[in-house]
């Protein structure tokens, strides 16, 4: 079996979902339950015996080290983590804490359960870290994509917290021997991402009737990945990834933030008619520190692993928006008081 942490997440569960799917194999999932994290995000597998539920924190070396020895999982997932930029500018404690100090704690307890491991269990032992192409700082619109061995340059609270988290999975591969394998993936969207972020705020602001913030002049570029095509990539980097390295994950979809509001708001158009969407677009005050550009250059995982995405941006995006549709009941069950005081505070600020 596996261990996953923050597989109630947005990422960690879809790819709880797609590898019992894909493998069957058992998946032990520890994740503390954040406002980012939901058991509703796990509903399709209520009652699977293959998926083990453990509420707890990666820092906490007691129940991690609890867990490793009961379970003796062949590979450690590493989702957990706080994510979102905007959060991480209010409050940076809290991503130091989990993405810093947390991952150095699990580190630990996972370089002690390796110690106990001999022969084939030893040899097939992975640690796999999910990590962003954030760490690698802002391009320019002419400068070429992100590779491996793109030098490291953090610019927000949030990347900085995962560049050092990788800092301390490499180091612990080459001090202690510990096999690792890091992924760094451009910005995801699919089902079951919180509303905090661009796409899913995007579409529940365009239901509501709701105005459609985007930040400063909308022409920052993400690399846009559908989550099942993210999941499918760790599945191969975690069975044929070469141990110490480090494989770049991205969908060769690069757009500018105003398109992808306004491709969001012509999906609509066609799911939901009935309202101009576009027509609620407004432009707000920009992030501080704001990344202009990620590009992804994927062609390691590509060409090492034959992986390849399935979906296009505009299948995946099709596929979001009908998901968003159709689980209203999930929508309105994570837009709880806090998440509402998280989007009044926030975007009361931006509008200055
Ligand atoms: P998310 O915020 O939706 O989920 C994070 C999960 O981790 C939540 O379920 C939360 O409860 C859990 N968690 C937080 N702190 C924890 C702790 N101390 N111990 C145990 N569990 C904890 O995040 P996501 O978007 O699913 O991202 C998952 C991972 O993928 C993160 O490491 C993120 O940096 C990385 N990543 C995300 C994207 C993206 O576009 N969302 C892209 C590349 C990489
Ligand atoms: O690149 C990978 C990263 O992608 C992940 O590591 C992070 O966990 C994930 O949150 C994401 O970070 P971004 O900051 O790129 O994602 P976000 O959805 O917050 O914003 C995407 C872009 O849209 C960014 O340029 C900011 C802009 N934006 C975002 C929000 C929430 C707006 O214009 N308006 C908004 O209201």
């Amino acid at each position: 079996m596996i261990l996953v942490t923050g597989g109630a997440g947005f990422i960690g569960a879809n790819f709880v979902l797609d590898w019992l799917v894909a493998t069957g194999e058992p998946v032990v999932n520890l994740d503390k339950l954040t406002y980012a994290g939901n058991l509703g995000n796990l509903a399709p597998i209520e009652g699977d015996r293959r998926h083990v539920f453990v509420r707890g924190d990666i820092g906490d070396a007691a129940l991690v080290g609890q867990l490793l020895a009961t379970h003796r999982p062949r590979a450690v997932v590493n989702f957990a983590a706080e994510s979102h930029v905007d959060r991480s500018i209010h409050g940076p404690a809290a991503f130091v804490e989990t993405n810093v100090a947390g991952t150095f704690s699990l580190l630990e307890s996972v370089r002690g359960y390796f110690g106990t491991l001999e022969g084939g269990e030893r040899e097939r032992f992975r640690f796999l870290h999910v990590s962003t192409d954030e760490v690698y700082g802002s391009l320019g619109p002419r400068d070429p994509a992100f590779s491996e061995t793109t030098a490291y340059a953090p610019n927000s609270p949030y990347s900085a917290s995962k560049a050092a988290s990788d800092h301390f999975v490499r180091a612990w591969h080459h001090t202690y021997g510990l096999p690792v394998l890091t992924t760094n993936c451009s910005n995801n969207y699919g089902p079951r991402q919180f509303p905090e972020k661009l796409i899913p705020l995007m579409i529940v602001n365009a239901l509501a009737g709701k105005p459609l913030p985007v930040y400063g002049d909308g022409a920052q570029v993400r690399d846009w990945l559908y989550v099942g095509d993210h999941c499918s990539a760790i599945r191969a980097v975690l069975e044929r990834g070469r141990v110490g390295e480090v494989y770049n994950v991205g969908g060769d979809a690069e757009m500018r933030n105003l398109d992808v509001v306004k491709a969001i708001c012509a999906t609509l158009a066609q799911l939901r008619p009935g309202r101009d969407y576009a027509s609620q677009i407004a432009f707000v005050r920009d992030r501080p520190g704001h990344d202009r550009r990620y590009a992804i250059d994927a062609r390691k995982i590509r060409g090492e692993l034959g992986w390849t995405p399935a979906e296009t941006f505009a299948t995946g995006l099709e596929r979001t928006v009908r998901w968003y549709l159709d689980n209203a009941s999930w929508l309105d069950s994570v837009q709880s008081g806090d998440y509402r005081r998280w989007i009044a505070e926030q975007y009361a600020e931006a509008a200055k």
